[in-house]
């Protein structure tokens, strides 16, 4: 979406924001996410969750994603780019120790909060399972107070009665919380630098990771793989 990486020094945190957005509200708080990354001294690359690859993250020090909330979670292609993307660098370990973050922008039909949190929750299951350093929102957080759960700051694109809200027309505000989410997740990378984890060197052994490299010969990091193919009788 914006942006490449530069090549820089280990001071500055290489953040990489994933986002999928189908109506604009969730691209717009990346934006004020990728503000604060900047701010903090950062540098920011923004992908689609369509786009995203395994080599992205290999060179990212922080993962935002950044999701529409749909039926309570989610979005489908950010999942996908959880299965596509993200269980290669599970594998490979290649996120072991990073920063990860979310947030989000939902409807929010309701009193309870329209799921925003099952959302975030969502992915940071996967961004724990990846080994990495998760960041929530501290309750004090600047601009929390208009829409943050525990685990990161959320928008309501929509009023109480449910009339849309075009993103240009969303509370700046209300939009405060995410810049301070981008420049904390600058803050805790820059100071996990050159951190490393134990690691046993078992999971996966040398044998598993030479046989899936192998299968795997035919899409390098910066391609994504996804269903081989459709099992039969499925259709
Ligand atoms: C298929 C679909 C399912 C949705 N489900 C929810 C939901 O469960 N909870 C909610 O708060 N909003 C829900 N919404 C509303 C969107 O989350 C909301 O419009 C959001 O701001 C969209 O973000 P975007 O503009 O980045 O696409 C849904 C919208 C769609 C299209």
């Amino acid at each position: 979406m914006t942006d490449t990486l530069p090549e820089t020094g280990r001071s500055a945190p290489r953040v990489l924001i994933v986002v999928d957005s189908w109506q604009g509200h969730t691209a717009a708080v990346a934006r004020r996410v990728a503000d604060g990354v900047r701010a903090q001294g950062g540098h920011m690359v923004m992908r689609s969750a369509d786009d995203a690859t395994r080599a992205d993250l290999i060179v990212a020090d922080a993962l935002i994603m950044g999701s529409a909330v749909h039926q309570r979670a989610m979005t489908w292609k950010m999942k996908r780019f959880v299965d596509e993307v993200c269980e290669p660098a599970w594998f490979y370990d290649d996120l072991v120790g990073r920063v990860g973050a979310v947030f989000t922008a939902g409807g929010g039909a309701g009193d309870a909060g329209g799921g925003a949190e099952a959302a975030q929750l969502g992915m940071l299951t996967n961004l724990a399972a990846c080994g990495m350093i998760l960041l929530s929102l501290p309750k004090d957080t600047p601009g929390g107070e208009f829409g943050a759960t525990q685990w990161g700051p959320t928008i309501k694109s929509t009023t109480d009665d449910m009339r849309p809200i075009p993103p240009e027309q969303m509370a700046k505000e209300h939009q405060i919380a995410f810049f301070h989410h981008g420049a904390n997740v600058v803050r805790v990378a820059q100071r996990l630098q050159g951190l490393t984890l134990a690691a046993a060197g078992r999971m996966p052994n040398p044998e598993m990771r030479a046989m899936r490299t192998e299968a795997e010969k035919d899409h390098p990091p910066g391609t994504r793989w996804g269903h081989l193919a459709d099992p039969e009788g499925a259709r």
